[in-house]
């Protein structure tokens, strides 16, 4: 079945939400009523970037390593049809499409910060599922331990595959109690729309805990593994880049502080905030780490 925005969301109702922000007012009315009906305990009520800051400010080296450089490129990627080829151990590997993953019906706001490594954050209305809710559909088997996530090889219309300073495709992992945590989501879309092509149409990962590297895009394999998977940028830099990879302020990045980020959009003089311990969900998420030497497990 087509995916249908209409069928989610009125559109009227986030013109208009988006008309109120655009205008610099504060967010005071609570958006995922207009989705689902139900507020997500689990968004943050801070300020929304914008659509435009949003789709204009991107991370994704497959179309250039410039930050416009992939709303300038990506609308070439195709992105329909697609499928997720989900296996390993797993009780029912196969290939599914998107809205087999992520059905219309079950689609949830969650307004989360994402901090990327390089010490600037935006905050991003994402449009998705539960990532748990998809590993409960395929059936995870007793051995699996980690989840292995792979974006698409496709350099015909992935410009930056071509340049081979990561090793192609783009890699990520979890840890199988991170990927089964209630933040963590496969995104299908922001505001009203489905995901825009620099974001990481027509499926991503979404860990709001973890430096945005983490949150792959464009997903076309998810794998149970029994074993630790490997990682585009650790296997780039394993000095600079962890499997973990938790938003940390003490730890610093072998190159620069974490201990502050420049939220986009603020301004010239909106100045730099603190960073937050696991990015503001250290209530959530701390326990998963209960023990460890986040300094060394970085
Ligand atoms: N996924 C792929 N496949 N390729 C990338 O280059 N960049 C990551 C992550 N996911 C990246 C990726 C980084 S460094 C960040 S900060 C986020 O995507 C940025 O997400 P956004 O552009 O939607 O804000």
């Amino acid at each position: 079945m087509k995916l249908k925005w209409s069928d989610v969301t009125p559109k009227d109702v986030w013109l208009n939400r988006r008309n109120f922000l655009a205008g610099g007012a504060a967010l005071t009315a609570t958006p995922a009523l207009a989705l689902t009906g139900r507020p997500s305990a689990l968004s943050t009520d801070e300020k929304l970037n914008t659509l435009e800051e949003i789709t204009n400010y991107n991370n994704f080296y497959e179309f250039g390593t410039g930050k416009t450089d992939p709303a300038q490129n990506a609308g070439a990627l195709t992105t329909d049809p697609w499928s997720v080829e989900i296996g390993g151990l797993v009780d029912r590997p196969g290939s599914y499409g998107v809205d087999d993953l992520a059905p219309p019906d079950a689609l949830e706001e969650r307004i989360y910060r994402l901090r990327c490594v390089e010490a600037w954050s935006m905050v991003i209305p994402w449009i998705g599922v539960p990532l748990a809710s998809v590993l409960e559909k395929v059936g995870v088997q007793p051995g699996a331990k980690y989840v292995a996530f792979q974006t698409l090889l496709r350099p015909e219309e992935m410009p930056g595959q071509n340049y081979p300073f990561i090793r192609w495709p783009y890699v990520e992992g979890l840890r199988l109690d991170e990927a089964m945590h209630p933040l963590t989501i496969l995104a299908t879309g922001l505001y009203s729309d489905p995901l825009p092509n620099q974001n990481g149409a027509p499926i991503r990962l979404v860990v709001p805990w973890k430096y945005g590297f983490k949150s792959i895009k464009s997903v076309v394999r998810i794998t149970l593994t029994a074993e630790q998977p490997p990682c585009s940028w650790q296997q780039l830099q394993p000095s600079e880049y962890g499997f973990y990879a938790n938003v940390n302020p003490e730890v610093s990045h072998p190159r620069w502080s974490q201990a502050s980020e420049r939220r986009i959009g603020a301004g010239l003089f909106g100045g730099r905030q603190e960073t937050l311990m696991f990015n503001g969900y250290a209530d959530q998420v701390a326990s998963l780490y209960a023990g460890m030497d986040l300094a060394k497990h970085y």
